[in-house]
């Protein structure tokens, strides 16, 4: 059993630069902690030759062991055995463990090294798939749930990690695809390798589908153990506090010059948040996708907040179809949690363009505005520096429902930015001028002086308080801890329809 399908099977596994089931299982939890869970299970199948291939555990390794102070309920597919892949016990004893993490709240972990549905065994594997799915499905926004990608990952096994809440791959290891190169080649005629199409690289900066990339597989494990100690074990609980070591009443005086002043000019606005949150408690998801959004998990005064912010080192910051994907998942697996959201506004509005409009950025924006308004957790927005249009309103509006709003004095908050808004209001000035260039800068700077100052949005009372950059760190924990309590009701429903 503990040698799933033997010894040279392992040593072709190892020779892969691929650790074993078990191997992995080891790395991941604390030593001696894992308790499996049907480990006598084998396949009933006698078709093609099964019935001389059998093995306990019928390919796969599952149970509950601990993560730090966690429990958690996992499986590890074994590729020794018939490639990993998955028949009706297989499935059987997948499932079990996805029902016990669901019935005892405790974080789910799959790791996926498959050749996908067990051929042999036919509808047997697909019903096993569908119950897969199933259970995926119900548990999420409950517990959390994780996919490693360990191997491969092919066809319609690649759905159930795609429903879960955050996938993980390793480089030269990791393969996911709905239809590998052979198919490809035969159907469109395209070469490619199984690394390029599928591999950790596509998936993390191309497709989206994935979140997190290492370098080797020990990487991976330290990574998702330090990642659950930013979570809670269920949606019912509050994620851990820890003693940072990082005072609340540190000023950030770093701040005052972080952000140029000439609004066309860009900066990193990782910088800024290595300068506000706990110190070096930022962990980036989807650090390689959709560049002009980053999100992420940082602590501040040791509780785990979810950061929402536009870089404006990117597209200026511009707000597009997959920012506002990966945005409005991220915003949503945080509210499902009990986590507070912390946005970091820089935005000019929404990318323009023809491809943007014809890949329907109407419906992929309106995630975030979904994704915010329906969010009960603390909210709280400041405004670094610009914040234009239906792009403010995702970042920082109260009437959407950001429980409070921040605003630095230098902030411009606008319908649009100066120069589109004079050359609209004020055409008709500007084109009978004598010199009609310096009219039109000083219509700019009219527009710029009064509109936009924060605080004008300030008098309306939809920013709370216009705050200095020193005091950045103190002003957002103070903002979080007075909305702790909050309890926000919403209309009763089966389940929200968000634009998908
Ligand atoms: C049964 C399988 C298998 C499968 C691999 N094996 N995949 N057995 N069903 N799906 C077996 C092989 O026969 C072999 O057994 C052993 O596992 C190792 O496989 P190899 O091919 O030798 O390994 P490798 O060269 O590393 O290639 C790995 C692989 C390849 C890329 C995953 O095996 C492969 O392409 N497999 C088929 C992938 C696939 O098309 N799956 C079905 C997808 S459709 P022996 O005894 O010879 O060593 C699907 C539908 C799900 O999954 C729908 C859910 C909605």
């Amino acid at each position: 059993m503990m040698l799933g399908g033997g010894e040279k099977r392992i040593e072709a596994q190892h020779e892969r630069g691929k650790l074993t089931a078990r191997e992995r299982i080891d790395l991941l939890t604390e030593e001696g902690s894992f308790i499996e869970h049907q480990a006598f299970i084998t396949g009933r199948s006698a078709d093609f030759g099964l019935a001389d291939k059998r093995h306990l555990g019928d390919g796969v390794v599952a149970g509950s062991a601990r993560i730090g102070e966690k429990q958690v309920f996992l499986f590890s597919q074994d590729f020794t055995v018939l490639g990993g892949s998955l028949g009706e016990m297989h499935a059987e004893r997948i499932a079990q463990v996805q029902e016990l993490a669901l019935k005892n709240g405790s974080p789910f972990i799959q790791i996926n090294d498959s050749g996908g549905a067990r051929i042999q065994e036919g509808v047997l594997s697909l019903h096993g798939y569908a119950k897969i799915f199933r259970n995926n499905t119900l548990s999420s926004g409950v517990i959390p749930q994780f996919s490693v990608i360990l191997g491969p990952c092919a066809g319609g096994a690649v759905y159930s990690p795609a429903i879960t809440d955050f996938v993980f791959m390793v480089d030269r290891v990791s393969n996911m695809y709905i239809t590998g190169p052979d198919v490809i080649r035969a159907v469109t005629g395209e070469n490619i390798s199984h690394e390029e199409l599928g591999g950790a690289e596509a998936h993390c900066e191309k497709s989206g589908v994935a979140h997190f990339r290492f370098d080797t597989e020990t990487d991976c494990m330290e990574f998702i153990r330090k990642l659950l100690t930013y979570l809670p074990a269920n949606n019912m609980e509050q994620p851990p506090v820890v003693d940072c070591g990082d005072p609340a009443d540190r000023e950030t005086p770093a701040l005052e010059t972080l952000i140029p002043g000439d609004d066309k000019k860009s900066y990193d606005v990782k910088e800024f948040i290595a300068e506000v949150f706990d110190q070096d408690s930022f962990i980036e998801v989807h650090a390689d996708y959709a560049k002009n959004v980053v999100v992420g998990f940082a602590r501040l005064a040791g509780r785990t907040v979810g950061i929402f912010a536009n870089q404006p080192k990117v597209f200026a910051a511009a707000l597009n179809i997959d920012a506002s994907d990966k945005g409005a998942r991220f915003l949503r697996f945080c509210d499902a949690f009990n986590i507070p959201i912390v946005s970091l506004a820089d935005v000019p509005g929404f990318l323009p363009g023809v491809a943007q409009e014809h890949g329907g950025i109407i419906r992929h924006g309106a995630k975030i505005l979904y994704a915010i308004a329906e969010a009960t957790v603390p909210k709280v927005a400041l405004i670094m520096r610009k914040a234009y249009g239906g792009a403010f309103i995702c970042m920082a509006s109260k009437a959407l429902g950001f429980d409070r709003v921040l605003a630095y004095p230098t902030a411009q908050i606008a319908v649009m930015g100066p120069e589109g808004a004079a050359n609209i209001i004020f055409r008709r000035e500007i084109e009978s001028a004598e010199d009609s260039e310096t009219k039109r800068q000083e219509k700019i700077e009219e527009f710029r002086r009064s509109v936009m100052d924060p605080f004008t949005t300030a008098g309306y009372g939809y920013v709370d308080d216009i705050i200095e950059p020193r005091h950045t760190r103190i002003e957002l924990i103070r903002s979080i801890e007075m909305n702790l309590r909050k309890r926000e009701e919403r209309p009763r429903k089966k389940h929200g329809n968000i634009p998908l």
